[in-house]
């Protein structure tokens, strides 16, 4: 079914509508992840053996912010291009980053689960099933590309 004008428009106006509390939402966004999954905070290297308490770490803000704004930038391009395109380099750092941290398709499903609760809870007044439709299929075609180049590493 194609991506239409109006699901790239649930995505983008409501990504608009918060973005200015990014960090703050993207530490909610992890503490969910953390909280179903403990154990997903050991993937991450920076957050083992550190002092530095999760709400400090800028490192994890920088990937909840990665997360939130290759989601939206999907939605723009499945509805101009009908898929998703990221820079060569960048999807395969992506995929091989992924892979080396071991991430599994479940990981990825955590996180979609905890994306739309996060989404859903910053903009109640917006969210409908609709909308609920429109990030899941971004991320979803998202994860999809990041997969294609996650190969075993050595
Ligand atoms: C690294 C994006 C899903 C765990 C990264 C980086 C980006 C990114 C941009 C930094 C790459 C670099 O500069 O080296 C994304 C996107 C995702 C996604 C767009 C989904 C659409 C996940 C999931 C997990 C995860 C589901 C685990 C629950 C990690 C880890 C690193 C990483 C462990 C390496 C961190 C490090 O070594 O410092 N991700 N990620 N990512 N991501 Fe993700």
């Amino acid at each position: 079914m194609a991506f239409t004008a109006e699901k790239e428009a649930l995505v983008v106006d409501s990504w608009n509508a918060i973005k200015a509390d990014a960090a703050e939402l993207g530490l909610k966004f992890f503490l969910r992840i953390f909280e179903i999954t403990p154990s997903a905070s050991g993937l991450f290297p920076f957050l083992r053996d550190t002092s530095v308490p999760l709400e400090k770490n800028p490192k994890l803000k920088r990937h909840a912010m990665s997360v939130f704004a290759m989601t939206c930038e999907a939605a723009v391009q499945l509805r101009k291009l009908g898929r998703v395109i990221v820079k060569e380099t960048t999807i395969k750092h992506l995929g091989a980053t992924h892979a080396k941290a071991c991430i599994t398709s479940e990981h990825f499903e955590l996180m979609r689960y905890a994306l739309l609760e996060t989404i859903r809870e910053a903009v109640p007044y917006m969210w409908s099933p609709k909308m609920r439709n429109a990030w899941a299929e971004s991320y979803d075609q998202l994860v999809e590309a990041i997969k294609k180049e996650m190969r075993p590493v050595a």
